[in-house]
């Protein structure tokens, strides 16, 4: 049984004797994807040619679909099949599991005539080409008999309960300190639906070879996929290949398959040729999940001088009636700051809407926007800046379990950040700043988020040209995986990067969990560093016993790898000659990591500190962003370039957050009213000015053996909020209602007669 002790030995990935941790190293798939030429999940090629397929979804949120006249989509050009809940081949039945150690049960289409939410799959045509396919779903008629729909949270709230085995967690008695409390806040911010926008939307092209079906997706779970899809098909999971090479964004929004991988895989089958389906940009803002929307209530009490005695942040937030999920937007505050006395907790509205689910960051994304913006408020209060309020609640070990924090450098962030970013010239006072007609101002906000480590395997190989290949069924979401990989993998067998392969995305490859929660580079690295450990083992002994080799004869434990070469003393051979010779059909050698138990004693989490400058315009309410900048704690970094970012595009998200995107349910139809990227508005390079991010020396040795941790979603973790707190020293409006779009602004400038 291994233990986070164990990570305190040296490895090649933490001895860096070559460099390669940590560099700026560019992007492994870099040159393929700016040239156009990485094939995505819709764009591979099929080995025949494909056809193609189109989705109708629902106009309803709730109810039966009563009548479907498909008669002119079937006499439409091109059209090859078109399929509706009458007329679709058996699935697998919703949920279930005939290999129970699948990960994800089957999930069929069109399975009942049951409508659940406004934009479900209700019909399906394939025709030759996509525009006849779209031509002829445009045609099917759908009639409904409908059904009174939840579908407006606010007014839902009646409704909500705890969600299933989860209560409330009060440490001490929260009520009573709130109460006697000498200096009080009790604030309720709203956070609204939010949409990931992958650019590239979900897509599958598949082909069948007998039994045994190949599917190209975007994915950000090989195996989840894999499994979901063999359950829905009815066959063993062996039967399903599936790929997901390259992915044009995630953000939690792929880490469950949609209906196009069934669709494509069932209408291969029954054509007998690839087809290829792809969601539109409407049916993945419609039909796939996103951010619940939340109502959070911050209640924070404290002495004069600024020391929590009581801590409260609850409320509630909405998920599908039959896929139960919760924005655990209270969980972060468990870690956060000191105080006695503390009560957390979520109520959950279950709604007749597309599922809500995990997006980037979930649970502090969203928590951090309401407890964030509640500090700034308190220590306007308690007339304290708000990084001396933070720093005077600084926890010495976890506020509420009283684990050791593994590291916590958070006030190290605040501190170094201030200084970089002026917060000196910060006037503690709103309004005061002016630049034309642009009230400025200044906003921080802490950034915390949780560090996980999942059990994953990985496979390296070395040919007889000294190429060397790690393998492992894990995704690049965009993120840098194949580039941190390859980097691992150099450093360990200590060859060139220009020696390695990375190949990934591939169901038949060891497997690793994907991408999400941020703990891809710490699973799927530490099993990397594995892989290449056990390959260095198995050349050592090639090298050793074979009496060709200058090594022959000498202690397998005491054989270094550098420079290409595997070495002892003086002696060494290029690993390629020793390949070449001793094994020219190469090696192969497996690792894997599985989580120690003790790594559950430690509070593990990334730390960072935000702070925004923005102008207010004076007349009409809009906010532009002037600087951004963030400082941040999140162990040893692989690469200073990728993780750079990750960590500014999470900050962008921030942005995007505080000032423009929203999702509303349009009450009439239970529809999301914004179905494109001209209604959902996300930050564009013109929306960002002098953004940058630095990462503390840090070296977490708890939480895996590179004593890396997940940059992913650290970075909107507390973003929206320094952006909020900037707006309120900008120009005296507090909002508490995200997005702080112009109308909003506005009004509250003219409430205060400005
Ligand atoms: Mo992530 S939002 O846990 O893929």
């Amino acid at each position: 049984m291994s233990s986070i002790a164990d990570w305190a030995t040296p490895n090649p990935v933490t001895e860096n004797r070559s460099g390669l941790i940590g560099k700026a190293v560019d992007r492994y798939e870099g040159p393929l994807k700016v040239t156009g030429t990485a094939p995505y999940a819709y764009e591979v090629e099929a080995p025949s040619p494909p056809v193609q397929g189109a989705i109708v979804t629902s106009a309803i949120a709730r109810g039966r679909v009563a009548a479907i006249d498909t008669a002119e989509a079937e006499a439409s050009p091109g059209v090859l099949l078109v399929w509706t809940h009458k007329t679709i081949p058996a699935q697998g039945a919703r949920g279930a599991r005939i290999n129970p150690r699948s990960q994800r049960p089957s999930s069929p289409v069109m399975d009942s005539d049951e409508v659940r939410y406004f934009g479900e799959t209700v019909a399906f045509v394939v025709a030759d080409t996509l525009e006849n396919a779209r031509a002829a779903a445009a045609l099917i008629k759908v009639t409904y008999d409908e059904l009174w729909a939840v579908v407006d949270f606010p007014a839902s709230l009646g409704l909500a309960e705890n969600p299933p085995g989860e209560e409330d967690v009060r440490i001490g008695d929260f009520e009573t300190a709130f109460a006697a409390a000498p200096v009080t806040l009790d604030e309720t911010y709203t956070s609204p639906i939010q949409n990931h926008v992958q650019m590239e939307p979900c897509a599958t092209t598949a082909w069948w070879d007998g039994d045994k079906v190949t599917v190209h997706t975007s994915i950000q779970m090989v195996k989840g996929g894999q499994h979901a899809l063999a359950e829905t098909l009815m066959i063993p999971s062996d039967d399903v290949h599936l790929l997901t090479r390259y992915i044009g964004g995630g953000f939690g929004g792929k880490g469950q398959s949609y209906d196009d991988l069934s669709l494509a895989a069932l209408a291969a089958r029954e054509l007998k040729r690839p087809v290829k389906v792809a969601y539109t940009r409407q049916q993945m803002m419609l039909g796939t999940i996103h951010r619940p929307a939340t109502i959070q209530r911050v209640r924070l009490g404290a002495t004069p001088d600024g020391r929590l005695t009581a801590f409260a942040l609850d409320g509630y937030t909405h998920c599908a009636r039959d896929a139960l999920f919760t924005e655990h937007f209270a969980n972060f505050a468990r870690s956060l700051y000191a105080a006695p006395n503390r009560l957390t907790g979520h109520k959950l509205v279950k709604m007749d809407l597309p599922g809500a689910g995990p997006m980037r960051a979930p649970g502090e994304a969203s928590g951090m926007l309401s407890l964030e913006v509640a500090m700034d408020e308190l220590a306007e209060k308690l007339g304290l800046d708000p990084i001396q309020l933070r720093l005077i609640n600084e926890p010495e070990r976890d506020p509420e379990t009283g684990k050791p924090f593994s590291i916590r450098q958070l006030a190290r962030c605040m501190n170094e950040g201030a200084q970089h970013f002026g917060w000196d010239r910060r006037n503690p006072k709103p309004g005061q700043v002016r630049d034309g007609r642009w009230w400025v101002g200044m906003g921080m906000a802490a950034a915390i988020r949780a560090d996980y480590l999942l059990p994953a395997k990985a496979g390296a190989r070395i040919t007889a040209d000294g190429t060397i290949t790690l393998l492992q069924g894990m995704t690049d979401i965009g993120t840098g995986t194949y580039t941190i990989l390859a980097q691992i993998t150099a450093e360990t067998l200590g060859v060139p990067l220009s020696q390695v392969r990375v190949e990934i995305g591939d169901s038949n490859l060891p497997p690793a969990p994907g991408s999400g929660g941020q703990f891809g580079a710490s699973t799927a690295g530490s099993a990397a560093l594995d892989a290449g450990m056990k390959l260095r083992v198995a050349l050592a002994h090639l090298a050793v016993g074979d009496p060709n080799s200058p090594l022959y004869g000498a202690s397998p434990d005491l054989v270094t790898f550098d420079d290409g070469k595997i070495r002892f003393g003086n002696q060494s051979e290029d690993l390629s000659t020793l390949v070449a010779r001793a094994a020219p059909e190469g090696v192969y050698a497996e690792g894997s990591i599985s989580p120690p138990a003790d790594r559950r004693d430690v509070s593990l989490h990334t730390y960072g500190a935000h702070f925004a400058e923005v102008g207010v315009d004076m007349d009409t309410g809009e906010v532009r962003m002037r600087r951004m900048y963030g400082v941040f704690a999140a162990g040893r970094i692989l690469n200073a370039k990728t993780a750079k970012s990750q960590i500014t595009g999470g900050m962008i998200w921030g942005v995007g957050t505080a000032l423009t995107e929203t999702n509303s349910v349009d009450p009439r139809y239970g529809s999301l009213i914004n179905q494109d990227v001209g209604g959902y508005l996300v930050p564009v390079h013109a929306d960002i000015v002098d953004l940058d991010a630095v990462f503390l020396d840090e070296v977490d040795d708890k939480a895996n053996p590179m004593g890396i941790k997940g940059v992913g979603e650290l970075g909107i973790s507390g973003a929206g909020a320094a952006i909020a707190n900037a707006i309120y020293n900008a120009c005296g409006v507090r909002l508490r209602d995200y997005p702080m779009t112009p109308d909003k602004v506005l009004a509250g400038l003219i409430a205060a007669g400005l």
